[in-house]
């Protein structure tokens, strides 16, 4: 017999078309939350989108080729998660597991709607069906395997790592998707009682299989009903959940990947005809960040790298790239809110959002960029913040002395001219005539 299976083999029609009506709702509700971030983000300076897709086809992909090659190399092959310890191991096994259930469940989808356009449509059997089990019943288990290093890592607490209630709805959901997935395809098993291949090509499920040894068909077929809606279940909530939890990292990572223009040590140039069209030199409100700026802030997921790496923040300043993306975010969010409330008075964003003894603490190094899996770029936000206070005149703390420093006696140290190169004494330093 040609192994393959039914597709809702077990479930009723009256449940298959709650399920599909249930999907349209998360999908409704996970449509609703990206938008509601879309409109947070049109906060922002707009960008050029029409730049990007007008011209010849070699011309848009002249444009959009850095872009998309980021998105290939950091976001599907996951350069930039590499490197980090059990982070790195936890976040590979877990995206491995996911894209392929992922894919799997697409594919399972397209089988079954071309089999009710046309029953010989069907390319669910035979060695396709065969390879296609055993691929995601191995690559499940790289899912949960992945998930429990995540729960392990959270429960070490990390202090780098960001902590929220969600977290773990999250990693719990994961587990019991993961769990109640392979469940289902145990007591399938069961109640189907596949033999040769069939069975053997799911060699989780039939491990698991094992454990209802000894069940009637219908104790079986009850059990794997109850089971498939809890799965079901798990599964809408995973979907709806996306935009307001953590796991929205993997929607607006990809698209700050595909939008941000990274340049490492190499600060945004001010030109006069910027300054004189828009009246104003670096950030003064959320509002002059651009639209890709406010977007990454919503790609960053906490793991904490930047902080990890920062000078700064090592040494005690009070200064971390990730608390400034965070606070960002935060007053992106209340100020959006308070406008949509019609209220005209909205938190400061310097002051009352970020201190300028924060912005005057990053010594401009780079390494919080260089790390940041999504590409967030933390020092242009604090270079065009502090832009707008030395435009306000509000240059202070070491960076202000310095400056002084260099008016008066032309160098940072505030030393007389004739011990300014003492540093230079017992190095093979050049000097001038
Ligand atoms: C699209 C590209 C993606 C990138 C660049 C990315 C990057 C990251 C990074 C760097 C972390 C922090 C890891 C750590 O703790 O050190 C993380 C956490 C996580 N990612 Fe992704 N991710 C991506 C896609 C996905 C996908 C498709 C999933 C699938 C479900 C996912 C699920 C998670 C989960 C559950 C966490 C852990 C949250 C926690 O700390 O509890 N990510 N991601
Ligand atoms: S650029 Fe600034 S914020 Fe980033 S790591 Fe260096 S000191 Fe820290
Ligand atoms: S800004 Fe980047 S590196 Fe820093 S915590 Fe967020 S995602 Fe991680």
């Amino acid at each position: 017999m040609t192994p393959t299976r039914e597709t809702f083999g077990n479930i009723p029609l009256s449940s298959q078309l709650a399920f599909y009506a249930l999907a349209m709702v998360a999908m409704g509700i996970f449509c609703w939350g990206v938008w509601r971030r879309w409109k947070l983000w049109q906060l922002g300076t707009p960008i050029d989108f029409r730049g990007l897709i007008t011209g010849n086809l070699a011309a848009v992909w002249q444009k959009i080729r850095p872009g998309a090659r980021r998105v290939a190399v950091d976001a599907v092959a996951q350069q930039r998660v590499r490197g980090h310890g059990l982070g790195t191991v936890a976040h590979l096994s877990l995206y491995l597991g996911f894209m392929a259930l992922l894919a799997g469940t697409t594919l399972l989808e397209l089988d079954n709607i071309l089999s009710h356009i046309s029953p010989a449509l069907k390319f669910h059997h035979g060695l396709y069906y065969v390879v296609y089990e055993f691929t995601l019943d191995v690559l499940g288990l790289f899912f949960i395997l992945g998930t429990i290093l995540f729960f392990v890592r959270r429960l070490s607490k990390p202090a780098a790592l960001g902590h929220r209630a969600t977290d773990w709805y999250v990693l719990w959901s994961f587990l019991a998707m993961g769990i109640t997935g392979y469940q289902v395809e145990g007591l399938r098993i069961v109640w189907q009682q596949p033999v040769g291949l069939a069975a053997h090509c799911s060699p989780v499920g039939l491990w698991i299989a094992g454990w209802f040894a000894g069940w009637s068909e219908a104790e079986a077929r009850s059990a794997h009903f109850a089971v498939w809606w809890i799965h079901a279940f798990l599964v809408f909530g995973f979907i709806a959940s996306i935009p307001f939890t953590r796991l929205f990292h993997f929607i607006a990572g990809p698209m700050n990947l595909f939008l941000a223009q990274p340049s490492l040590g190499v600060l945004p140039v001010v030109t006069m005809a910027e300054v004189e069209q828009t009246g104003r030199v670096g950030v003064g409100d959320i509002r002059h960040f651009s639209v890709q700026e406010l977007l990454s802030l919503d790609a960053c997921m906490e793991c904490g790298r930047c902080e990890e790496v920062c000078p700064a923040f090592a040494t005690a300043k009070p200064l971390s790239p990730k608390r400034v993306v965070q606070d960002l975010k935060s007053l992106m969010e209340t100020t959006a809110a308070d406008l949509a409330a019609g209220r005209k008075e909205t938190r400061a964003l310097h002051t009352e959002t970020i201190q300028a003894e924060t912005l005057w603490s990053c010594t401009a190094c780079s390494a919080c960029v260089n790390v940041c899996p999504v590409r967030i770029d933390q020092l242009k936000f604090i270079v065009h913040l502090r832009r707008h206070l030395v435009a306000e005149g509000g240059l202070s703390g070491t960076a202000a002395t310095a400056l002084r420093r260099m008016q008066s006696n032309a160098n940072p140290w505030g030393l007389p001219p004739a011990e300014r190169a003492n540093w230079t004494e017992g190095l093979t330093v050049k000097t001038t005539s």
